[in-house]
């Protein structure tokens, strides 16, 4: 019996390790008061550019292709495509993930922001 139970419970632990994949670790909420830092540039919900293009549609989306914003030829040469990967390592230092990119942001450093910012993005740009 207690054997069993021990046997469970290493399996489920083995489970949770598994279905534990990045965007489920953050906080939408948290991460809406992150995404003030991008607001002055960036509009997450609706096919609006600012200084910066419309997040809208981000996750699948090719880098440097929202219709009418006039991207640098880093990021339309860059050949990223949007997931959480490749948003992880391009927002957390914009410059040297896209050398020569045109985004005045220094970067999101902590790894729980990162996380929250992802999944408030991932809802938002539905
Ligand atoms: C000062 C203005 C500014 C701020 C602040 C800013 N961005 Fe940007 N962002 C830009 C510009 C300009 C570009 C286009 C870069 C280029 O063409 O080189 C860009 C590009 C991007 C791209 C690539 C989009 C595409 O269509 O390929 C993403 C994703 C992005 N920004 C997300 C963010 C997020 C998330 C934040 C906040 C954490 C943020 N940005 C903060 C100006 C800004």
């Amino acid at each position: 019996m207690k054997r069993t139970s021990l046997f469970a419970a290493v399996l489920l632990t083995a489970a949770a390790a598994v279905a534990g994949p990045a965007l489920a670790d953050g906080d939408a909420a948290k991460g809406e008061k992150i995404f003030n830092k991008c607001k002055a540039c960036h509009v997450a919900d609706e096919a609006k550019n600012k200084v910066g293009p419309s997040l809208k549609g981000l996750f699948g989306r090719k880098a440097g292709t929202v219709e009418g914003f006039k991207y640098s030829d880093a990021m339309i040469n860059s050949g990223l495509e949007w997931n959480a990967e490749t948003l992880k390592t391009y927002l957390a230092d914009p410059k040297a993930a896209v050398p020569g990119n045109k985004m005045s942001f220094a970067g999101i450093k902590k790894e729980d922001q990162m996380e929250d910012l992802l999944a408030y993005l991932a809802e938002a740009t539905k």
